[in-house]
């Protein structure tokens, strides 16, 4: 029996070289007992007695041996395995492989079975890091040109190399450090640094805590829960490093009662047109006119709009609220059910989400003027409740009469189209959302455009890891306006990518 050393923790480059050298010597799988120095540490037994310990040394110049494209990328990922015998199971394949070379389409076979159910355990083991990665802010107040972070997280597998990439393109505009058992991952803006060495949990939390569990209360839907789903895509290992797991047992044990309370809540039709004209003339039998040229005058008209069909079914008009001097402006799409019976934009659900992820990066709601492309609420009766349907281009022509008013009136330096329709409404534009998200465009003279996706589309990805990717860009678009609303207007570039954005109205 030989044994084979890694030196390192065993990572593809040392193991293919070592995997080479012995194939090309035609030494049996069965007689390599593979080691590596990391694993060692832990092992009970330590290198066979009498078995020479000495590190792989690779032949200088060796013949390049070939493989099937689909066992580099199997072995890419069973490499991570945390199980020492990745490299022996990894040695057989490829030895097998050179005589039978349809192998891996077997699926039957045991070799080749146990090597996909350890890619899927990598797969899956990254696939969780991604989603329950949480950052905290430190060195605050110490001055840097940017944001620092960091992150503890306790993977099954070696997996911090692979994963630390997908951190690197999602989160470019901050420095992070993601501390691992398994080794670290550092982001500094420009260098992208792995390393192997065990790391300590810092045992950091921050305000990022609270608004991990607020955010989390808000898409938690009693209605839907399935508490064994819930459990596979949020394992209870991974519970002791997000903040927001603690609230989860009394969320499950309070589902009950809250979707009764939020049955007898649900939305019941609104009143027919005419008695609700009948009921508001009762109740303001002399109505005050406001100043002439202001927001107020402006929202007294359009609590009477009839430019579309739309106001027949809504229970009133939901004009936008906030400061005439406000510098920035928020648009979504069309008011909600519960906006339709408060009158006011963004009190629900997707107003929750906006209104956590504002608070968090200083964007103030009372500073900041909010409205929506379309003003009255279209839904479609469904037994008691009212279900959302998207307005029409033409409902979103009719309401830009509104919004073109009001955006005269704040003129705010900043507007924040929230989804596909605010982007249609503000700019007449065919081009994709997701071309121009996160974009800091000019949209007129001296006021420029930041395309985020709208709060709800949030609340509605099935997918957790997905979700939690999503609020994060989310996060970073609100708070690049928030930043703007702080700066002054000098480092606004003017939109030259997309070109054709320009106002129209
Ligand atoms: N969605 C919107 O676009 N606006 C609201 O006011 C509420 C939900």
């Amino acid at each position: 029996m030989a044994t084979v050393l890694l030196e390192g923790r065993g990572d593809l480059t040392e193991w293919r070289e070592a995997a080479r050298s012995l194939l090309l010597a035609r030494t049996q799988p069965r007689t390599i007992d593979w080691r590596c120095r990391s694993d060692a540490a832990g092992d009970l037994f330590g290198p066979a007695a009498g078995v020479p310990e000495a590190p792989f040394a690779p032949a200088a110049t060796v013949p390049a041996v070939t493989v099937p494209k689909a066992f580099l990328s199997l072995a890419q990922a069973v490499i991570c395995h945390s199980d020492l015998l990745r490299f022996q199971l990894l040695y057989r394949v490829l030895f097998r492989l050179q005589e039978e070379r349809t192998l891996l389409e077997v699926l039957s076979d045991a070799d080749v079975a146990q090597l996909r159910a350890m890619e899927k355990s990598v797969r899956r083991d990254c696939h969780k890091m991604t989603a329950f990665v949480r950052f905290k802010e430190f060195d605050i107040a110490q001055g840097h040109a940017r944001r620092r972070f960091l992150a503890w997280f306790e993977p099954d597998h070696h997996i911090v190399a692979r994963v630390a990439p997908f951190f690197q393109r999602r989160f470019t505009d901050m420095d992070w450090i993601i501390a691992t058992p398994k080794g670290t991952a550092a982001w500094d803006g420009e260098v992208l640094s792995v390393s192997t060495e065990p790391a300590e949990n810092p045992m950091l939390s921050d305000s990022t805590d609270l608004l991990w569990r607020t955010y989390f209360s808000h898409i938690f839907n009693p209605a839907r829960l399935k508490v064994k789903m819930m459990m596979t895509e949020m394992p209870k290992k991974y519970w002791k490093n997000l903040p927001e797991a603690e609230l989860i047992p009394g969320l499950i044990a309070g589902a009950e009662a809250s979707v009764i309370a939020m049955a007898e809540r649900a939305a019941s039709e609104a009143p027919l047109f005419h008695q609700r004209l009948q009921a508001i003339a009762q109740a303001e039998p002399e109505i005050v006119q406001p100043p002439a040229g202001t927001l107020e005058e402006l929202r007294e008209e359009a609590r009477h709009c009839t430019r579309c069909a739309l106001h027949c079914s809504a229970t009133q008009t939901v004009f936008g609220e906030g400061p005439q001097d406000a510098r920035i402006m928020i648009v979504g799409e069309q008011p909600g059910d519960q906006e339709d019976l408060a009158g006011r934009p963004f009190v629900g659900p997707a107003g929750a989400v906006f209104n956590t992820v504002a608070q968090e990066a200083g964007l103030d709601r009372k500073d900041t003027y909010v409205t929506n492309a379309v003003k009255h609420f279209k839904y479609e009766p469904r037994g008691k409740r009212r279900i959302h349907q998207k307005p029409n281009a033409g409902e979103v022509q009719h309401c830009k009469w509104w919004l073109t008013r009001e955006l005269a009136l704040v003129k705010p330096k900043l507007v924040v189209a929230m989804g596909s329709t605010a982007l249609m409404a503000l700019t007449d534009s065919r081009q994709r959302l997701s071309d121009l998200r996160g974009e800091m465009l000019q949209l007129g003279a001296g006021q420029s455009l930041l395309v985020t996706v709208h709060p709800a589309y949030l609340l509605r990805i099935p997918d957790e890891g997905r979700k939690h990717e999503e609020m994060a860009r989310f996060r970073s678009d609100i708070a690049r306006a928030a930043a703007f609303g702080r700066r002054t207007m000098a480092d606004v570039r003017p939109h030259s990518a997309t070109g054709d954005i320009r106002p129209s109205i």
